[in-house]
């Protein structure tokens, strides 16, 4: 897959980002809060683009020298072609460039992609919230160096 682009989101972005993030996420994020990641300036959503169209995105917020990645969803029809993980590796090196130095997140225990999508970015498991999710579910928590 050689032709991804991969930039920041805008706020023209947002409809199309609700449209993936409720056709694959349990409990979306409402719009105010992707609002929010595009026009804070702790936080940073980027979009991967297969020709014109947004096929994957990710959120991310930091404070002072550490992040937080909220979110990374592909277009179901894009999976398995390598958009997350080239999205990954673009949102890790801007946040290396903003001087951040750790970065965690959390994932459901029982997503087998998202925890080998992290692992093969070089996150390492550190812990386990139990019963972290609504449907009482464990969350596993992972971070990275950068
Ligand atoms: C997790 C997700 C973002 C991966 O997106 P993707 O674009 O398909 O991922 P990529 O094609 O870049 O794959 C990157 C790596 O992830 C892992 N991976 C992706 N799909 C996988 C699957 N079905 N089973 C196991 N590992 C998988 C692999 O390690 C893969 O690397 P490899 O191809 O070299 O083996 C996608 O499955 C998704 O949107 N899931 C629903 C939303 C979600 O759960 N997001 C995470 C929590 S917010």
């Amino acid at each position: 897959m050689d032709d991804a682009v991969i930039r920041e989101a805008v706020s023209g972005d947002i409809d199309r980002i609700m449209e993936l993030e409720h056709g694959s996420i349990i409990h979306p994020w409402a719009r105010e809060e992707f609002e929010r990641l595009i026009s804070d300036q702790n936080k940073l959503c980027l979009v991967a683009l297969s020709g014109n169209k947004i096929v994957c995105y990710a959120g991310a917020e930091t404070v002072l020298d550490e992040c937080n990645i909220g979110n990374i969803v592909t277009d179901m029809a894009y999976r398995g072609k390598g958009f997350a993980s080239i999205l990954m590796n673009e949102l890790l090196m801007l946040l290396r460039k903003r001087g951040i130095v750790k970065v965690f997140l959390e994932v459901e225990s029982g997503n087998v992609p998202a925890i080998a999508l992290y692992g093969k970015a070089g996150f390492t498991e550190y812990g386990k919230r139990r019963g972290y999710y609504c449907d009482g579910k464990d969350a596993v928590l992972m971070s990275l160096e950068l």
